[in-house]
């Protein structure tokens, strides 16, 4: 019998036309048959992939449901740079020695990199934001804002002060997905988990939450949310949660939270008592004013203003301790600023505005202040508010910002009315010098106990 493959050598001139022949046939046939065969195998695997796919998505799914770890994905952000794993800092020393928050909030967008000089004055250093998607996970905006946010990570662990480091989530242009990632039990597992992971992942110490224009139909499912993400983070260890909530008595916007039943999942809150007044593209782009006002109102705005907020928060809670004031650290332009709206009253001012708008610059760095030689050291104190202004009569501008004296009155009343703190909005809007941020340290009123007795009239 023939023999094939390299066994046929020489002589055997039967056996070497059998397996020309054999070699021939083969070829013929590999056309035809061969392709019918490969058809059926590219079947096979075609199908073998879609399972292989649908088992993956569901293990993935269900992961997420059920707050497991995912060990094939460990979370929905960017994994190119794996960091290392940092300790959890214990609380922050310095908070516990001084009894007063200063919450520095430091942004993704703003160009200048935060300082340790910086991070030295606060108790917390809170990034703002990180991005929820519509699939309820979190991830880096940006590739700028996540190198922001590392470079931020490594400088908190390296200061004495050992700041707690946390994230923000939510915001003016991020708050469109927590209605519908909080009212359904499974939806906020995927989005609990996905804190938990971040987090975890990055070893960091706590998050904040800013769900902006929450509804009161909203009020449950934010509680809700606060809950699950407090007992997801106990299975962990210590982790500080904070809400950052609107000025009260503006547009009933207080009337969304169960502020008594939030205090018992955060840690504290921070309250927006700023943008009473801003050069808005709207009819509420006028008067020009104070952005934080300590007191004071014009008008229709009599509550516009720092103490009537926290008079209602305080009075609602009996918690004051619970509460930080904010701290503006950027200066806010008005254009066309005409006559004042009320005899006597010089730092409320009229602004004609264009096709409805107010023309300004509601935020301004020290930075872009300095770049477009703005001089603010020859300001114009507001007694009645307790705020620093200027007002060009000839450019018809006015400019509201703080001063050494407007930040000294803020930790002030801090002081006089037991609130917890302040936070910062935001840290690199400062000079290169830490000017404001100087003040506000220098101003701060350590005590080893906190004075938690209520000084406002309920
Ligand atoms: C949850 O919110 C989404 C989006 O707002 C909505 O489509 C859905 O019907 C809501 N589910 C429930 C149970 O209310
Ligand atoms: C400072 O401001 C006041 C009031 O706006 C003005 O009268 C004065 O000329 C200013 N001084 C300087 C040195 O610019
Ligand atoms: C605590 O605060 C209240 C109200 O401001 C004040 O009257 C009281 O003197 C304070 N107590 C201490 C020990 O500072």
């Amino acid at each position: 019998m023939p023999i094939i493959g390299p066994y046929i050598v020489g002589g055997d001139k039967e056996a070497q036309s059998m397996m020309r022949e054999f070699l021939i046939y083969n070829r013929n046939r590999s056309d035809k048959e061969k392709c019918d065969a490969c058809i059926v195998q590219y079947l096979i695997l075609a199908v073998m992939l879609l399972v292989i796919v649908f088992l993956f998505s569901v293990f993935q799914f269900w992961a997420y449901v059920f707050g497991i770890a995912n060990p094939i994905l460990p979370a929905y952000f960017p994994l190119d740079a794996v960091p290392s794993r940092l300790p959890y800092s214990s609380k922050s020393s310095q908070a516990a020695e001084c009894q007063q928050r200063v919450v520095g909030y430091y942004t993704e967008f703003e160009s200048i990199d935060i300082t340790c000089s910086q991070l030295n004055h606060v108790t917390h250093a809170v990034f703002a934001n990180v991005e929820m998607n519509s699939d309820g996970n979190l991830r880096f905006k940006t590739r700028k804002a996540k190198e922001r946010f590392m470079s931020l990570r490594r400088k908190s662990r390296q200061v004495e002060s050992k700041p707690e480091l946390m994230i923000s989530i939510g915001g003016e242009e991020n708050s469109q997905y927590f209605a519908s990632f909080t009212n359904e039990s499974y939806k906020r597992r995927i989005f609990v988990n996905s804190i938990y992971l971040f987090i975890k992942y990055y070893g960091i110490d706590g998050v904040d939450f800013y769900w902006k224009r929450a509804k009161e139909s909203d009020k449950i499912n934010y509680l809700l949310l606060l809950k699950e993400v407090r007992e997801k983070l106990e299975t962990m260890g210590t982790f500080t949660i904070s809400v950052t909530i609107p000025a009260a008595g503006i547009e009933n916007w207080e009337a969304s939270y169960d502020l008594n039943q939030m205090l018992e999942y955060v840690d504290f809150i921070n309250v927006f008592s700023m943008d009473y007044y801003g050069p808005w593209e709207n009819q509420y782009g006028t008067p020009a004013g104070p952005t934080a006002p300590l007191y004071y109102g014009v008008g229709a705005r009599k509550n516009f203003n720092v103490d009537s907020t926290m008079n209602y928060y305080v009075c609602n809670t009996q918690k004051p301790e619970k509460f930080n004031i904010v701290i503006p650290f950027f200066a806010r332009l008005w254009k066309n600023v005409g006559d004042v709206v009320e005899v006597g009253k010089e730092a409320y001012r009229n602004v004609e505005l264009k096709n409805d708008k107010a023309e300004g610059k509601p935020y301004m760095s020290r930075w872009t202040v300095q770049h477009d030689q703005w001089d603010l050291s020859n300001s114009t104190w507001d007694e009645p508010s307790k705020t620093s202004y200027i007002y060009d009569k000839e450019k018809e501008v006015y400019m509201s910002f703080e001063t050494q004296q407007s930040i000294k009155a803020k930790m002030d009343y801090v002081k006089e009315k037991n609130l917890g703190g302040v936070w910062i909005w935001s840290l690199e809007m400062d000079d290169n010098e830490n000017s404001l941020l100087n003040v506000v340290s220098s101003n701060k009123h350590c005590f080893s106990k906190r004075n938690e007795s209520i000084a406002y009239k309920c």
